[in-house]
């Protein structure tokens, strides 16, 4: 384990999430957190430290030392970097700086998420299973692949799309719409320059996250996420409306297949390419009759899948990090809480299409009373009589801990239950995917 210092480091969160208000609120809980800032933050994170008004989107000259200067003034030595834009764009690489320790990859790294085509052709040299694919720059070329193809296809823009990037296609028709949308109405500006095709897989799919520290792997323990916003999986994709851990989808074994030959993988092939890799490699994974499959890496924590995480994490959060970025996470010191979470994302009407904001938001202390309920923020803010109000789509992220998922879930829904804003809405089924039908 890292020496304690004699005095507590001062930490600067980046985001406005739930992912972020769950790391700070576990990072809040080591002996040697300091002041905690978040940038921007939400009405959550400012009952756990300062928001700070530091802009980072797009990452440019002027963001970053804005930055170093704030960082500067106010000893931050721990920079933790939630969203993919900002590790996209460079941040990490523009603040590093000797006694300066930041959590999340350097641009090469999170190349990995950021360029899907980039990604796979790393994973077809690494031997990494996963779909068939071949990326395309030209609509036509991707036109005629699509037509000709006689099993159904996922359409995917190669570059950052907020996580909307993706067509899962029924048949040519549809995926000869999901091509024309991407590279020729540009839907999704210059991320669809280059697309993907891929074969479809089936199965269920589940999260792994591991944190990586340039040459050691440690696998969390698995999560399933629940993108669709409708009960039983229907409907439109978001953010994700839930999660819980862990997921008995995932054996002991196969847990060890994924780390031999995903993860270990990978982390060679970006290390032959001179690249130190420090911070979560996230494996969206299909579980398919042929085993595992990579839908895709995210290169930091999942939202909602860190909020489940954080509940159930044993050990200092701080320490763990700093183990990460120094090389030494062979000597952190991790376990986990044997309950089960789960999280229930509770959303603004209407999303994710548009939605309302300002709601005012009731019965989140009465939530809390139950001792094994936490909510974390996403969506939010105060308004003028600092009031907590509605900010986003995805609004709350309530977490409950139970000796299986099912009385996880039931606490989590019972919270949700208590809590209240205008034209609120949740899944009261996050985990049905592995739970009995009652
Ligand atoms: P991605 O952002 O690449 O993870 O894709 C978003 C979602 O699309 C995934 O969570 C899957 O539900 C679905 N998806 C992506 N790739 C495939 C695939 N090859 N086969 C089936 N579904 C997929
Ligand atoms: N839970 C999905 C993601 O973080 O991308």
């Amino acid at each position: 384990m890292t020496k304690p210092l004699s005095k507590p480091m001062n930490i600067l969160v980046i985001g406005s999430g739930g992912r972020e208000h769950a790391l700070g609120w576990k990072l809040k809980q080591s002996k040697r957190c300091g002041k905690l800032f978040f940038a921007p933050g939400n009405a959550g994170t400012s009952t756990l430290g300062e928001n700070v008004d530091l802009l980072y989107e797009p990452v440019n000259t002027k963001h970053a030392d804005a930055i170093d200067y704030f960082c500067r003034q106010n000893g931050v030595e721990l920079i933790v970097i939630g969203p993919e834009d900002p590790l996209c764009g460079g941040l990490a690489d523009r603040l590093t700086k000797p006694g300066r320790y930041i959590f999340g990859p350097v641009a090469a790294g999170a190349r990995l998420e950021g360029d899907k085509a980039f990604s796979k052709q790393l994973m077809r040299a690494a031997s990494v299973p996963t779909a068939e694919a071949r990326a395309f720059s030209d609509a036509e070329a991707a036109l005629t692949y699509v037509m000709a193809r006689e099993t159904p296809v996922v359409v995917k823009a190669a570059g950052l799309a907020k996580g909307k990037g993706v067509t899962v296609c029924s048949n040519n028709e549809e995926a000869a719409e999901a091509v024309k949308q991407m590279m020729v109405k540009k839907v999704f500006g210059d991320a669809g320059n280059t697309i993907i095709i891929e074969e479809r897989l089936v199965g269920q799919e589940v999260s792994v996250l591991a944190l990586i520290d340039g040459k050691n792997i440690f696998v969390l323990d698995p999560c399933q996420d629940h993108k669709q916003v409708g009960e039983g999986d229907k409907g439109p994709n978001t953010g994700g409306m839930g999660a819980y851990c862990p997921t008995p989808l995932i054996s002991d074994k196969v847990m060890s297949t994924i780390e031999r030959e995903v993860l270990v993988p990978m982390l060679d092939a970006m290390r032959r390419d001179g690249v130190t890799y420090q911070g979560v490699l996230y494996a969206g994974l299909m579980l398919t009759a042929g085993g595992p499959k990579v839908l895709e890496f995210n290169t930091r924590f999942g939202d909602p899948e860190t909020q489940p995480l954080m509940m159930r994490l044993k050990g200092d959060l701080l320490e763990i990090m700093l183990a990460t970025c120094t090389g030494k996470l062979d000597e952190a010191n991790i376990s986990w809480d044997p309950r089960c979470c789960c999280c229930v994302v509770m959303a603004s009407g209407g999303y994710p299409g548009d939605y309302a904001k300002g709601k005012v938001i009731t019965g989140i202390d009465r939530a809390e009373e139950d001792p094994d309920v936490k909510v974390f923020h996403a969506g939010t803010t105060r308004n003028r009589e600092k009031d907590v109000v509605t900010a986003g789509g995805r609004v709350l992220n309530v977490c409950a801990l139970g000796k299986d998922l099912a009385e996880a879930q039931a606490k989590a829904n019972a919270a949700c239950d208590k809590i209240h804003f205008e034209g609120g809405f949740f899944r009261r089924d996050i985990g049905f995917r592995v739970m009995k039908k009652k």
